[in-house]
């Protein structure tokens, strides 16, 4: 039988991942202003389940008992966003210390269990008021946007040395403004575009006021990449996979990594394409630290007129593993494309996973344990994956599963759990660790985990 002990190193940065809006509720505690979340989880018919974020997992006043799981796991890193209305009640403007005040606990009581904290300052929740005159399509978001990362660098740098500007700069543009599932639900082509140029503006000014606030700080964006096949042999399908790569990958990677948006999609866009002033290309390119890949999905692509932006739409095998989460495909080996990618194709960053995971149908058993075997073979696969892409030269220095707690999945609600950790909605938010959980920590533990054949 084949088995293999694949090893990882010690300063490998194994954690979980989180996003403000999702875990924290307090939605209208100690001064915090709406954002377009709030907004649009309050919107009827938005939400799935008809649910919001009021509440969420109320880790605003459960984050000791969160870091004491964490810490009881082993688990040394943790990536979380701040809320920027937390900070910044109308985006800009007047501070509430209230809100600085809760993340410098968060932070302290990290520190204090050993976990060392990855913050990013967007995780979609743009304040309501910045939305009211333009979101990012106006550039005095880029501006406001400027002065939070200032505000809060200042406030946390000390602690604080691993920043991250954006969390997937594709989501917040298309699903917010093009497909309409996600805040501010807007459908619309060329703000949709014109959202994605403010968002990598936002990303190029705030890497400067990191590096002169932050001592010893380290700073980098994080898109979610995906590898894609065009789903058959024909022409017209390998043409709308290379759009598909071109607005779903290189739109983001390339203005960060090579100073420029892909030519072969500028010229797709045409007028639909951002005003691009001068200046704009250098500040969005400037150098980086690290690289944050959120990696959940291969996408197999064909041609599709109905498709308004691209002409292209994502089909599934009916042999193939798909996630629970339907849009997803089980995948592997596109995690190791995809690192493979970025090792030939933008420099080999050093990359951290900054988000992988997967849902399943979790319950309680009988015996008060949460068997998510699914999650648990799901983790061993991509993280095979990780170490391949390692052992070929990828500079992937670190893992952070999506999540550390089932949470608000955005315009699913609660119908979706990514968690390591079980929440109990019927039992007043009990914690209850899952058998991914376990798993996650022996890995940790060992540094590394067996793979066997069948
Ligand atoms: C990513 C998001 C994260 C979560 C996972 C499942 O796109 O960054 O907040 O929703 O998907």
């Amino acid at each position: 039988m084949y088995q293999e002990f694949l090893s990882f190193p010690d300063d490998f940065a194994w954690g979980t991942a989180t996003a403000s809006y999702q875990i924290e509720g307090g939605a209208r505690e100690d001064g915090k202003g709406p954002s377009i979340w709030d907004t649009f989880s309050h919107t009827k018919g938005k939400i799935e389940d008809g649910k919001d974020g009021d509440i969420a997992v109320d880790h605003y006043h459960r984050y000791p008992e969160d870091i004491a799981l964490m810490k009881s796991l082993g688990l040394q890193n943790y990536r979380l966003s701040l809320a920027w209305t937390r900070i910044l009640p109308e985006g800009r403007g007047r501070v509430e210390p209230r809100g600085l005040d809760f993340y410098d606990r968060l932070i302290d009581g990290l520190l204090e269990a050993g976990v060392t904290p990855w913050v990013t300052l967007y995780h979609w929740d743009l304040p309501q008021a910045l939305q009211d005159s333009g979101g990012w399509t106006n550039r005095k978001t880029v501006d406001a946007f400027g002065e939070y990362a200032d505000i809060a660098t200042r406030r946390l740098g000390d602690r604080v040395k691993n920043w991250m500007t954006f969390n997937e700069p594709w989501v917040a543009s298309v699903c917010g403004n093009l497909y309409g599932v996600h805040a501010p639900g807007l459908k619309d082509v060329k703000t949709t575009l014109a959202v994605a140029h403010g968002i990598l503006l936002g990303h190029g000014r705030a890497v400067p006021i990191v590096r002169a606030n932050v001592p010893g700080g380290r700073v980098g964006i994080v898109n979610n990449l995906a590898h894609i096949e065009p789903a058959t042999g024909s022409e017209a399908d390998a043409a709308a996979a290379r759009r598909w790569d071109g607005a779903f990958n290189r739109w983001y990677m390339d203005p960060v990594f090579k100073g420029a948006y892909p030519a072969d999609m500028l010229e797709w866009f045409g007028d639909l394409a951002p005003k691009v002033l001068s200046g704009d290309m250098e500040s969005i390119s400037a150098p980086t630290d690290f690289f944050g890949l959120n990696y959940y999905t291969r996408r197999l692509v064909t041609h599709d007129d109905g498709e308004v932006l691209i002409k292209a739409k994502q089909v599934y095998r009916p042999y193939g593993w798909r996630a629970e989460f339907e849009e997803f495909e089980d995948w592997p080996e596109a995690l190791y494309l995809v690192l493979r990618r970025l090792r030939d194709e933008y420099g080999n960053p050093v990359t951290y996973v900054s988000e992988n995971g997967t849902t399943s149908i979790d319950s309680i058993g009988d015996d008060g344990c949460v068997h998510d075997q699914v999650r648990v073979d799901y983790l061993r696969r991509h993280f095979a994956a990780a170490w391949q892409a390692r052992k070929e030269g990828a500079k992937v220095e670190g893992y952070f599963i999506w999540s550390l707690l089932d949470n608000f999945e955005w315009g699913f609600g609660f119908s979706k759990r990514f968690g390591i950790v079980y929440v109990d909605y019927e039992d007043g938010l009990r914690r209850v660790l899952k058998d991914s959980a376990h798993y996650l920590a022996d890995v940790i533990r060992k540094k590394g985990f067996m793979v066997r054949s069948r």
